[in-house]
């Protein structure tokens, strides 16, 4: 019987980059996001004689072959090893029919396999559900294994991705600080490209011990950032949250831009809507905050006092796509 989960992206505002086992995604560093509450992505999942894959974005058939189904083999696999730490090796056949309805476009610094991968995670947990009744925290290890911030999209709200000690499968995992009921931010989504980016975060990651600055960014998020950012959420600190998040954010651009093969996801147009918008937060003394993944999209955070001004500002950018979203529920059956 087949089964169907939805899930979204999630913005971090501590970044989660670069791991200290790389094929078990294991992080080097804590991070931290807001699930989002759009755009989409729902799977329907089945068992099956060999791994298919059918992918739709916004309506458009996308094949995945090569790299792209690999990794969802991968994923299948890393999630079997764990489940037979659990006890439960058979549970998840090796092989599923896997069908993707993204509303995501793809490969701009939307976390679109956060997405995919928290959704597929919800999707085993469901699968999984007369073996074994999986809580949040394993269903995000699932999720981990395929793409690490995907761990963090399984819980609403504002969730933390807990890096943990040691090479265990199950040793970093998401943890809920907070749901989305308790500070309901927005998130203007202003895409200035669709270009698809060259160099996907899996490749990035690898390098990212290459940096002469990852080692102190490692540091600074275990002793300091990740801790200032939950006091923020919690007290509802707008202002600790812009400071902390956007110096996160820079000092992740920096790192990735000093890697061995150095990584430039900024685009001219994400440094003019950034300029212009910390302009007008300073002419308005308007709480926004923004923050960048690995892409030219700009993520322009609010409360909703300053809705209606930045959603001015985010109409105004010519040729972008545009998205609203506020903090959301994370994955679930769909
Ligand atoms: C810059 O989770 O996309 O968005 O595990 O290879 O899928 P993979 O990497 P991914 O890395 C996300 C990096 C980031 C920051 C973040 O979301 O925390």
């Amino acid at each position: 019987m087949s089964v169907r989960a939805i899930s979204s992206p999630n913005i971090a505002l501590v970044k989660y980059w670069g791991n200290r086992h790389t094929a078990l995604r294991l992080p080097a560093a804590d991070s931290l996001s807001i699930t989002l509450s759009t755009p989409t992505v729902t799977l329907t999942v089945d068992h099956a004689d060999s791994l298919k894959i059918r992918s739709y974005t916004m309506g458009e058939e996308r094949p995945v072959t090569g790299k792209h189904l690999e990794r969802f083999a991968a994923h299948i696999a890393h999630a079997k090893t764990y489940l037979a730490t659990l006890g439960i090796p058979d549970a998840v056949p090796s092989s599923l029919s896997i069908d993707i309805d993204s509303h995501i476009p793809p490969s701009v610094g939307l976390a679109s396999s956060a997405a995919v991968f928290s959704c597929l995670a919800q999707a085993i947990r469901q699968l999984i559900a007369p073996s074994i009744a999986l809580t949040d925290a394993q269903t995000s290890v699932i999720a981990r294994l395929g793409s690490g911030s995907a761990c963090r999209s399984v819980m609403g709200g504002f969730v933390a991705m807990e890096a943990g000690n040691g090479d265990a499968i199950d040793a970093a995992f998401a943890r809920q600080i907070a749901d989305a009921e308790h500070w309901m931010l927005y998130d203007f989504v202003i895409i200035p490209t669709h270009e698809e980016k060259k160099v996907g975060s899996t490749e990035g990651h690898a390098e990212a011990q290459s940096s002469p600055l990852f080692a102190e960014r490692v540091t600074a998020i275990h002793t300091r950032r990740q801790q200032e950012c939950i006091n923020a959420i919690m007290h509802k600190d707008f202002e600790k949250l812009r400071a902390v998040s956007e110096e996160d954010m820079w000092d992740m651009h920096r790192v990735m831009q000093s890697q061995s093969h150095p990584l430039n996801y900024l685009s001219d147009e994400t440094h003019r809507i950034v300029r212009e918008l910390e302009a007008l937060r300073t002419a308005q003394h308007m709480p926004v905050l923004y923050t960048m993944d690995a892409g030219p999209t700009v993520h322009a955070i609010c409360t909703e006092e300053a809705v209606p001004l930045v959603q001015e500002f985010a109409e105004a950018q010519q040729e972008c796509t545009l998205f609203l979203a506020h903090a959301g529920s994370g994955s679930r059956p769909a």
